[in-house]
């Protein structure tokens, strides 16, 4: 696959066939995860990674229960209002990706985990974790990003065996599965709305017309 083809549709793609990703696949995926850059090259990082049914129905749990607290308090107010303004573009949006979190959460237990771990310096995580989301696109695999899981870390550290000692935090996890739709090009807010040039407020001095692919 063409790199920017993979950089332009990689998307949190939650809906998903089931069927289970060979191990091959799910080895190319790790493998391209500690391909990325980490400070200092430390590479201070443990993956863990989950496809046992009975620890994923215990996570499962949790996630939905996050999900309905956390998640509905964080975008309740949001959604009251997009439900209100249904014709709007912006509304139905939001309202699109809270029924595909929903699902992600009531089918939490279907997808492949990987969870990564690190100690002060989390920041290093966020490549790895692309890098995997990147290599399971070039795969056919969707992959969709959560840190939802971190709000109950104690139970999750019980559930995932995690020593308390060493300093591990969690940095994120991604559910890996097979897409049932289509990838289409992440939609985003155009470069000219959030990036400056030079000076804090200033323009970009050349024209963008994204997305520049294909
Ligand atoms: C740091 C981070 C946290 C995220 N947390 C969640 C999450 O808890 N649940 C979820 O369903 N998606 C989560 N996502 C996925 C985003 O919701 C998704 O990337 C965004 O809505 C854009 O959708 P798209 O990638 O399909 O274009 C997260 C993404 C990032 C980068």
């Amino acid at each position: 696959m063409e790199l920017r083809e993979a950089l332009y549709t990689t998307r949190a793609m939650r809906r998903i066939t089931g069927a289970p990703i060979p191990p091959e696949i799910q080895a190319r995926i790790l493998d391209a995860a500690v391909r990325a850059p980490s400070a200092g090259n430390t590479q201070t990082w443990r993956f863990l990674l989950v496809d046992d049914p009975d620890v994923k129905s215990r996570l499962a749990e949790i996630y939905r229960d996050c999900m309905s607290s956390f998640g509905r308090a964080f975008y309740g107010a949001r959604t009251v209002e997009a439900e209100a303004t249904r014709d709007d573009p912006e509304s139905q949006r939001h309202l699109r990706v809270m029924r595909s979190s929903d699902y992600l959460a009531d089918n939490f237990q279907r997808y492949l985990l990987l969870f990564a771990f690190g100690t002060d310096d989390l920041y290093s995580l966020l490549p790895a974790l692309w890098n995997a989301m990147l290599a399971a696109r070039g795969e056919g695999v969707g992959g969709t990003l959560t840190r939802m899981l971190a709000a109950r870390s104690a139970e999750v550290f019980d559930i995932l065996g995690v020593p308390a000692e060493g300093g591990w935090q969690m940095a994120a996890c991604v559910a890996f599965g097979w897409p049932t739709g289509r990838w289409g090009i992440a939609e985003r807010s155009p470069v000219e709305d959030v990036t400056y040039q030079d000076r804090w407020g200033q323009p970009i001095a050349f024209p963008i017309e994204g997305p520049l692919w294909p």
